[in-house]
This record gives C-alpha cells, sequence and structure tokens, in this order.
C-alpha cells in the first residue's frame, strides 16, 4: 500500500526533515528589513531547490518585492487538484534581549524548535513539502494533482501575491486549497479554523508647532500634539470596549448561539489563559466570552506610539509632533476601505484645534468565514485523525491570513485551514518556537490529507 510506504518514509526521515527545518530557519528572511533583502532571497532559493529535489519542477518567480516560488504536478490527470499555500518570510526578532537563544540558531528545548519563523511560517510551511517528498520519493507520483504557492511578503502585506494570483487564475485553478499557518486549539487538541480576523492598519500622524517649544513658555498658549493624540486616541474605546466611530459595528454579522454554544463548549479556562498571558485582569467588550472577543468580535488596538521626549530623566518639551500605529481587527462583513472611511471622518471630526491630522493607510485585509460542510474538510477530518489520532475541534483565530480571501475572490476556492501550531508559540514575539512533534503529525497530516482527497 502507498501510503505504508509513504509512513515509513516519513519515520525514517525525521532527523533529516528536522535538519532540513534548522537550515531553513537559519536564514534570517526578514520582509520588513531591506537589509536582509539577500536573505530573504537565500531563503526562496532554499525552498525552490528543495522543491527541485524531490522532483518538482519549481521556479522562482520575480515580484516587485521578495520573489514567489511556484510549482506543479499533474500527476492525477482528472483527479482533483489541491493548491498549497505557505510563507517563507519572517517578523523581524526585535527586541533582541528577551531571546533565550539567539532568534537565527535554531535552538531544541523540551521537545521544541526555537527560532523566529518556526511556526511562522517555516515549520508549518515544510511539513507540506516534505509530505509531497515522502509520495514522490516512495509511490513516484502524488494522489491529486498539487499546486504549491510559497510567498515572502506575507509579513509585511506586500502587493507582489495578489498581482501574481489575479494575473494567473487560470494557472492557479484547484479544487481544494490548504494553508498551516495557524494554531492547535491546545497541545493534544487538534483544530480547523473556519474564520480569521480581517485587518485596517494606520499611522496617525500629529503636527503642531513648527518645532519643539519650552513648555512653560509656550504650553497652555500652544497645542501639543502629544496632547492631542491622546484625545484621538481616547475617543476610540469606551469603557465598556465598544469601539465608538459611528457606523463602525454596521456591518458586523452578530454571533449567532449555536457558535456561541460551540464556542462554551470547548475546554478553555478563563483563569488559565489570564495566567499563561500574565495580565492582572481580563478585559474586553461588555457582554462577550474571552473566546468570542479573541475570534469573533471586532478590536482597535494601538500597535505603537511616539512623540515628545523619550530618554531618561525629565525635560519639559512642548512637542512639534506625535504619532501613532494603531489597527482594527475585522469580523465577517467589516469591509476594510468602509472602516478607513469611517476613521477617517472620525479623526477629521475629534482633531483638536491647533494641530493637524494626517492618516496614512498601511494593509488590509478582509475577514474570511469558510464553509466547513464539504468534502475537502471531511477528508482533512481523517487526516489529521491518521496525523494527530484525534479528530479535530473546529475553530476561529484573531489572526489575518490575506491570501484566503484573495484565493476566494479569484479562485473562488475556500482555504482549509489546517494549523499545526499552539497559541503560546510566540510567533511575533521573542522566543519564538513549533513543537516538533506537532512538526512531524503535520508532516503526516498533509501526507494523508493528499490521499484523503483523491477518494474524496
Ligand atoms: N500566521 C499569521 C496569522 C495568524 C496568526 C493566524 C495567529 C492565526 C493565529 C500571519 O503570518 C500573520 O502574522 N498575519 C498578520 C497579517 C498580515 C497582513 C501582516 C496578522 O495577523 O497580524
Ligand atoms: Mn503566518
Ligand atoms: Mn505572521
Amino acid at each position: 500500500m502507498a501510503i505504508e510506504q509513504v509512513d515509513a518514509y516519513l519515520d525514517s526521515h525525521r532527523e533529516v526533515f528536522e535538519e532540513q527545518l534548522k537550515t531553513l530557519l537559519r536564514i534570517p528572511s526578514i520582509s520588513a528589513q531591506p537589509a536582509h533583502n539577500d536573505d530573504t532571497l537565500r531563503a526562496a532559493t532554499f525552498v525552490r531547490d528543495d522543491l527541485v529535489a524531490m522532483g518538482c519542477e519549481a521556479e522562482l518567480v520575480p515580484t516587485k518585492g521578495h520573489p514567489i516560488i511556484y510549482a506543479e504536478r499533474h500527476d492525477a490527470p482528472g483527479g482533483p487538484t489541491l493548491l498549497i499555500y505557505g510563507h517563507y518570510d519572517v517578523q523581524p526578532p526585535e527586541p533582541l534581549e528577551p531571546w533565550l537563544s539567539p532568534p537565527f540558531e535554531p535552538t531544541v528545548r523540551d521537545g521544541n524548535i526555537y527560532a523566529r519563523g518556526a511556526t511562522d511560517d517555516k515549520g508549518q510551511m515544510l511539513t507540506h513539502l516534505k509530505a509531497i517528498e515522502a509520495w514522490l520519493k516512495t509511490a513516484g507520483s502524488l494522489p491529486v494533482n498539487v499546486k504549491v504557492l510559497i510567498e515572502g511578503e506575507e509579513e509585511v502585506g506586500g502587493a507582489g501575491l495578489e498581482a501574481f494570483v489575479a494575473e494567473h487564475r487560470k494557472r492557479l485553478a484547484c479544487d481544494y486549497a490548504v494553508i498551516s499557518d495557524t494554531s492547535q486549539f491546545a497541545p493534544g487538541i487538534p483544530a480547523i479554523t473556519y474564520g480569521l480576523k480581517g485587518l485596517s492598519y494606520f499611522e496617525l500622524k500629529i503636527q503642531g508647532a513648527k518645532t519643539d517649544l519650552h513648555s512653560g513658555t509656550f504650553g497652555g498658549a500652544v497645542a501639543n500634539p502629544c496632547n492631542a493624540l491622546a484625545a484621538i486616541l481616547a475617543s476610540l474605546k469606551g469603557a465598556d470596549g465598544r469601539i465608538l466611530i459611528p457606523g463602525f459595528y454596521d456591518a458586523v454579522r452578530p454571533l449567532e448561539d449555536w457558535e456561541r454554544a460551540a464556542f462554551a463548549k470547548l475546554p478553555f479556562s478563563e483563569s488559565e489563559f489570564q495566567a499563561s498571558v500574565g495580565a492582572p485582569e481580563l478585559v474586553g467588550e461588555a457582554g462577550y466570552s474571552t473566546l468570542e472577543r479573541k475570534w469573533a468580535r471586532p478590536t482597535c488596538d494601538v500597535n505603537g506610539l511616539y512623540g515628545g521626549y523619550q530618554g531618561p530623566g525629565p525635560k519639559t518639551v512642548l512637542p512639534a509632533r506625535a504619532g501613532a500605529k494603531l489597527s482594527f481587527r475585522l469580523v465577517p462583513d467589516q469591509d476594510p476601505k468602509t472602516i478607513s472611511q469611517l476613521f477617517r471622518a472620525h479623526v477629521e471630526r475629534v482633531c483638536p484645534p491647533g494641530v493637524t491630522c494626517e492618516v496614512i493607510e498601511y494593509h488590509g485585509a478582509p475577514a474570511v468565514r469558510v464553509n466547513v460542510d464539504t468534502p475537502g474538510v471531511r477528508a482533512a477530518v481523517r487526516a489529521i485523525e491518521a496525523g494527530f489520532g484525534t479528530p479535530p475541534v473546529f475553530i476561529r483565530e484573531g489572526g489575518s491570513i490575506p491570501v484566503v480571501g484573495l484565493l476566494k475572490e479569484q479562485l473562488g476556492v475556500d482555504t482549509l485551514l489546517l494549523g499545526w501550531g499552539q497559541s503560546d508559540d510566540n510567533l511575533h514575539g521573542p522566543n519564538e518556537k513549533f513543537s516538533l512533534a506537532d512538526f512531524h503529525r503535520g508532516i503526516k497530516t498533509s501526507a494523508h490529507l493528499l490521499a484523503e482527497l483523491a477518494r474524496a
């Protein structure tokens, strides 16, 4: 039986796969930092070369930013086609001080591999490549047709992928899509994610006087951009956690009763969650549980603040400028464009006298919900049972994966979001990790998914 040979190949290649993961994790492919453009290209080349070595004709496709890797195999004429997406770029590792081992020197502790990109998304992406390898090295072919699409600009919201998908709609046509770039519900409880939040990201720039001034001589008579910024930010949210921008909730699809009941049935302890994040108290929109807030209600968060004197000791200054980076996480059916218009109009309304307010828009992505009553999802459930030894629970997540909306819009396909991570993997933070056991379970699940989709 082909699948048994595949499983045997996976068992005998665990160490090789781990070494390959380490090699990829050693490359600091930080898409946001131009100083690392060579490294980002090296990571792309690693992925391309790995696909070629296992017998896929893979190409590096240049974009205006970092290259895309694309490969196809047509081993199942008349059979279904699976599109696999992943990203080889990673978030900046800074701040470096809290890392227990350097971010680009992958280190194994307690069965976890620690490195930037371990779970997001190099480790998870690699699981699908190794599953393809196992089929090609044993059976000599794949049980379904496969298209592999790996990008290097996910973490910066680059436009390269969108252009590629729009330009190659026919070439990318598929029956199923799979992405492993999310998490399990908890250790031992694998999950299929059927909803992700969207994103609207802004920078707000406040300008007052033409230069910094003495705060005694000028304070009280000339507007202070830091004070103005605080007033604007304070106007965004009420004490009950509701966002106060008029019209913000208009398009929000309410949580349905069955969904609230399903969330409430998941084994989740608010107090354990609180202890795990180490916050003195859990907060959020009144009337919703923590899981509902995290997964299904829109949020507004300041991601960074600047302005005024930041050095040691006091300085009596009336700053000329201040600013903030802030973002809204969106839920179905909020439209990032509408949210952007509402936010701009709100800032114009509340911008205090004596300063000018400028809104700069960064990336946006719509929230997504995928259908779970499909042959693809049923095949994925069986594959997860094979790989993890237990069936998945169905969850939503608060993160955003812009390509999911793009694949739906351009190719009409619902993505299977099969995440192998854990919620404490510290993605984007210091000491990012990925469980090696889950790495291997993910590979096995992916290998079985190919077989299950062929039968679906
Ligand atoms: N893998 C994450 C998305 C994610 C995080 C899904 C946590 C589920 C749980 C992805 O790489 C990511 O970081 N996305 C960004 C959005 C992007 C436009 C920069 C995000 O969610 O902040
Ligand atoms: Mn990711
Ligand atoms: Mn990420």
